[in-house]
């Protein structure tokens, strides 16, 4: 007589597992599934992937980086606090949420290694749809190269001398399918004579144009803490953004459409479509999460002033820039 075995025995697919404090990690062939004391998440892996690449890359960014409506991370720069649904109404008032403070490096560590051993060769967790492979099935390759891309930051600006270089066909940093209208003139710069060194322009649009990612904002300019960051922008930002400080959106081509959401709660604030020329303040105190039907250029505007979270947090501050 043979005994029929209701249940598969469970293949190894060649994923490590991760654990954390009291989070542990483990994907299977088309999830991530995160448990934590309390509770379990599901993620889609390439959404979780898309989100882990940029929590990674940033560095934990300016405050809360929601993979979803449940699970993420706040940075307190030094520390990161790791969450499920602390930013999620449902899950405080059944107090189901549950939350553990790291050190920055120590999660990092954890992120890069599983950020690099789920990954498979051909998927590119900062590509757009269309210009990457699948992320599903068993173990297969890796992707180091796409996942070890550097952040792009310019000193002062993208082409003074020792800064960071324009992009060029010569080192592969070819036009982006989406953007061959884009023009690739440069700027003709007459300096007074004697300031020629302190005057510089360069050709924003083409630069961008030339950027393999998207929804990764790099910094084109920056003074003192004012951070002119330049992205290309397709499909849809692959986290919730909790601000801890104003940031200033500058659509500079297309159109994305915004989900604003309260920072904490979840609660919907607004819609805002911003078209070519549209400029909008995020407040301090929300979260959101941006849509491009086409693949745009958006100009984030950022504040590296270390003193705003705790303004903000305790009040000092309105969460907004402006009354009219
Ligand atoms: C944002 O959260 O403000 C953000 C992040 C990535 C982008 C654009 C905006 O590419
Ligand atoms: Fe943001």
């Amino acid at each position: 007589m043979s005994t029929a075995t209701p249940v598969k025995t469970e293949k190894d697919l060649g994923y490590q597992p991760f654990a954390i404090g009291k989070f542990s990690f483990k994907r299977d062939e088309y999830f991530a599934h995160i448990h934590y004391p309390g509770g379990r998440h599901i993620m889609q892996i390439d959404a979780f992937l898309r989100a882990l690449m940029r929590d990674v890359a940033w560095g934990f960014f300016y405050g809360t980086v929601n993979f979803d409506h449940v699970f993420g991370t706040v940075n307190h720069y030094g520390t990161v606090d790791m969450f499920a649904g602390l930013f999620n109404e449902a899950y405080r008032s059944g107090n189901r949420h549950y939350v553990e403070t790291f050190q920055a490096k120590d999660l990092r560590r954890v992120f890069e290694q599983m950020l690099e051993n789920w990954t498979n060769e051909g998927f590119d967790p900062f590509a757009a749809p269309d210009e990457t492979g699948k992320a599903y099935g068993p173990k297969h390759g890796n992707n180091t190269k796409a996942l070890k891309r550097e952040r792009l930051v310019a000193k002062r600006m993208v082409g003074l001398p020792g800064d960071l270089g324009y992009r060029t066909d010569a080192q592969g940093q070819t036009i982006n399918r989406q953007f061959t209208d884009v023009p690739q003139d440069v700027p003709e710069i007459h300096a007074e004579p004697g300031f020629e060194k302190e005057v510089h322009a360069f050709n924003m649009f083409a630069y961008v144009s030339r950027s393999d990612v998207t929804w990764n904002p790099s910094v084109v300019s920056c003074v003192d803490d004012s951070q002119f960051c330049s992205t290309t922008e397709e499909n849809v930002l692959p986290i919730f953004h909790g601000n801890d400080r104003v940031e200033w959106f500058i659509q500079a081509t297309d159109e994305i459409i915004w989900d604003v959401e309260d920072g904490k709660t979840g609660k919907p604030r607004a819609k805002v479509v911003m078209k070519a020329g549209d400029v909008a303040a995020m407040p301090a105190d929300i979260r959101h999460k941006g849509y491009s039907p086409k693949r745009s250029m958006l100009i984030v505007w950022e504040n590296n002033d270390s003193t705003l979270p705790d303004r903000y947090s305790r009040g000092e501050l309105k969460p907004y820039p402006v009354e009219f």
